[in-house]
């Protein structure tokens, strides 16, 4: 009966561990979406994530340009910077010939996620493989292969741990009417 009983622990255990595991590879990754839709939200009209120049400049490498103090005032509000008298604000206002770039509604953590996004653009981007003979690694392209490989691990791994706990609590149940 105990040896049952802290079977069902370790059961349950393990599938509230899961369930955390889940939750933060879950969070992870809507993390990284939140940061892709934001930018295409509002910036990718203007800006590319590569050097590649839109309306406004493309912002690969933005981060090694500018610091994070500079980048949250000027995307939150590039004409108060420029009117604060800030140099390099000035200097990128007029190589744009005065085209104003309009205040963002973001937060500075928004913003966060949108330089993670820029930092580590789609995979697609990158170019693929340098033409040698290491073609062992696969090119991911758009939906990389694991995603719907994880879903399949996830989802057998969801009966199995319902299954043993079913079995535990089934156990239990059992002997308590036998007693
Ligand atoms: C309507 C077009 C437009 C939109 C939308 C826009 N920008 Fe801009 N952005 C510009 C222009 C144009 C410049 C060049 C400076 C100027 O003319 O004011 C610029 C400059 C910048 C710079 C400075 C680049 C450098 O080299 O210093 C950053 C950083 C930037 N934008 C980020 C963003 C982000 C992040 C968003 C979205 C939240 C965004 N922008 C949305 C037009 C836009």
């Amino acid at each position: 009966m105990k040896l049952r009983v802290s079977k069902v622990n370790i059961g349950l255990k393990s599938f509230v561990f899961f369930l955390l595991a889940l939750g933060y590879s879950a969070t992870t990754l809507f993390a990284q979406n939140n940061g892709e839709s934001l930018f295409k939200a509002n910036c990718a009209a203007c800006h590319s994530t590569t050097s590649k120049k839109l309306v406004g400049p493309g912002l690969e490498g933005i981060q090694t340009k500018r610091s994070k103090e500079w980048l949250y005032k000027w995307i939150q509000n590039s004409q108060e910077l420029i009117a604060s008298g800030d140099k390099d604000a000035i200097a990128i206002f007029e190589e744009y010939s005065k085209i104003v770039m309009p205040a963002q509604a973001v937060t500075n953590e928004e913003i966060d996620l949108m330089l993670e996004y820029i930092a580590n653009p789609p995979v697609s981007a990158v170019p693929s493989g340098n033409g040698t003979s290491d073609n062992s690694i696969p090119v991911v392209k758009e939906t990389p292969l694991w995603v719907p490989i994880l879903a399949i691990v996830v989802l057998l791994f969801i009966i199995v741990m319902l299954n043993m706990v079913y079995k535990s609590l089934y156990q239990v149940a059992t002997s308590k009417n036998n007693n």
